[in-house]
């Protein structure tokens, strides 16, 4: 059995968590509006169209802000077509998707379902096809009051009182070379500094995110954030990471190592923020917005065969399994030790798209990557403790990685400590100790954990609980030393209080 120690000291702390690191997102995109959150005639709809069985699964998981409406697809979108009476709005060319968007459901919809899923929107503006002029008039339309033309139009349509929504996007990937209106750094930080100034005139109290890199393995990767944000930094609040994993080569030690480059990744930004921070002499310091993560290559092939110009067709519907609830909480526990930095983050995506959560027309389940996501969500709401791990490392094409991925957060109001695990070793056990005799009158008050035998075992509409978290033993606390075995290949939820 292999043996770590975690250190950690109550008054070392990294930072509170901003809840809004546990988002995520809904592109008008396959089957994620369509069929995902809107699908009028389902037995399962309101009377507006909208799938109550999907926002209760969205309500266990518990996220506080929801990415809409792109993605790729916000690049070439014309926000007036989805809103306004049903019967009048266009059905358009998608050229992200090559698909036809009906219109049927945009952004008044949208607020309408964030309200009852009780979570609250983050939107993208189109710095694709569009600029400055529509970024300021979709902020006029959402969050005046009234008395000018956006503003009144939206109560003529039927929604007297603002949105008041308070985070945006300044486009989406614009330094990818498929976006539509791709752009170089330099004509892309213009855009955003002048985009963003305007819509902060309409409305001062918002917080806007500029793009970053769409991967780390961008070739502009470095130089864009820098140029990006020597051209906007005191119009922006975040720069935006996005990056996805796979395991195409099916080396699964490799695959659960790509926390160590998403903590790089990370790292990388930070240090690229505070460089044009200390060139430009400011106080404000840059957060990060990690907007789009998650695994995704399970339907690369089959997404290669889809017919152009079809309504919300089967698209990017990877089917999880094991592997990928392994490494979803790792790149969780990634993002939670750089909790002062990163503010804001969205699992890409939500329903039926790379999602945790799928729907037929007879239900709706949840796939093997809901289970890290809700667990981290709902038990690492506090202040994330600086957690210092002693483990054994093994090689990867991204460096060492230390066989155990983890970190510690303390709630104070809740009087509880959390830890969150990773035992990536496919073959044998953890032990783990920590010296928590600060913390010397808690008991371990819970044990989850998510393991199976086998790695790519799936969750299935028949089987939604193949890969599900049980409650088990095998944590105690013995004179304010924590002592725990951590099964191999296993994610770990171990509770502590009072
Ligand atoms: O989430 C799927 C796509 O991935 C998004 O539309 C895009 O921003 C990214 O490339």
């Amino acid at each position: 059995m292999k043996k770590s120690t975690i250190s950690i000291d109550k008054h070392f702390v990294v930072g509170e968590v901003d809840k809004r690191i546990y988002g995520s997102f809904i592109e008008h995109l396959g089957r994620a509006v369509y069929e995902g959150i809107y699908q009028p005639g389902s037995p399962f709809a309101d009377e507006q169209g909208l799938r109550k069985d999907v926002m209760e699964l969205i309500q266990k998981l518990n996220v506080p802000i929801v990415r809409y409406p792109g993605g790729n697809f916000v690049s070439g979108y014309h926000w007036e077509d989805g809103v306004g009476p049903k019967n009048e709005r266009p059905e358009k060319i998608d050229l992200a998707w090559n698909v036809i968007e009906t219109n049927q459901f945009g952004l008044n919809e949208f607020m309408d379902w964030s309200k009852k899923a009780d979570t609250s929107a983050m939107m993208a503006v189109n710095l694709g096809t569009r600029g400055v002029e529509d970024a300021k008039n979709i902020v006029e339309y959402c969050n005046l009051k009234g008395g000018s033309y956006y503003s009144d139009l939206r109560r003529k349509h039927g929604y007297e009182n603002p949105h008041d929504i308070k985070l945006w996007c300044l486009g989406n990937e614009m330094d990818g070379p498929w976006q539509m209106g791709h752009k170089t750094a330099g004509e892309y930080g213009r855009l955003a500094a002048e985009a963003g100034r305007i819509m902060k005139m309409v409305d001062p109290s918002i917080e806007l995110v500029a793009c970053g890199s769409s991967s780390l393995y961008m070739d502009t990767f470095g130089s864009w954030e820098d140029t990006v944000l020597s051209e906007c930094y005191d119009q922006v609040d975040y720069l935006s990471l996005h990056q996805y994993y796979g395991n195409a080569e099916n080396n699964t030690p490799e695959f659960l190592a790509s926390t160590v480059a998403m903590d790089k990744f990370i790292s990388s930004v930070i240090s690229i923020c505070d460089s044009v921070k200390a060139k430009k002499r400011k106080n404000k310091s840059i957060h990060l917005s990690f907007d789009e993560w998650n695994v995704w290559y399970h339907s690369h092939e089959q997404d290669q065969k889809l017919e152009r110009w079809c309504k919300a067709p089967h698209q990017l519907e990877d089917i999880y399994n094991f592997e990928d609830a392994l490494l979803v909480a790792g790149m969780m526990i990634t993002m939670l030790r750089h909790a002062d930095r990163v503010k804001v983050a969205c699992l890409a995506q939500l329903v039926n798209v790379i999602a945790p959560i799928m729907t037929s027309d007879t239900g709706a389940w949840m796939q093997t990557i809901f289970y890290p996501f809700a667990l981290i969500s709902n038990h690492g709401r506090g202040t994330v403790l600086n957690t210092i791990v002693d483990t054994p490392v093994y090689e990867t094409k991204h460096g060492d990685a230390p066989y155990l991925d983890c970190v510690c957060m303390m709630n104070e109001e809740e009087d509880t400590l959390t830890v969150f695990a990773v035992n990536k070793d496919l073959d044998s056990s953890m032990e783990v100790t920590c010296d928590l005799r600060q913390f010397a009158d808690y008991r371990v008050k819970e044990h989850i954990v998510l393991t199976h035998s086998d790695l790519k075992a799936i969750n299935t509409e028949e089987q939604p609980e193949n890969v599900a978290p049980v409650k088990v033993d095998n944590a105690r606390m013995d004179n304010g030393i924590l002592s725990a075995v951590l099964c191999d290949k296993s994610f770990h939820v171990i509770t502590l209080g009072k």
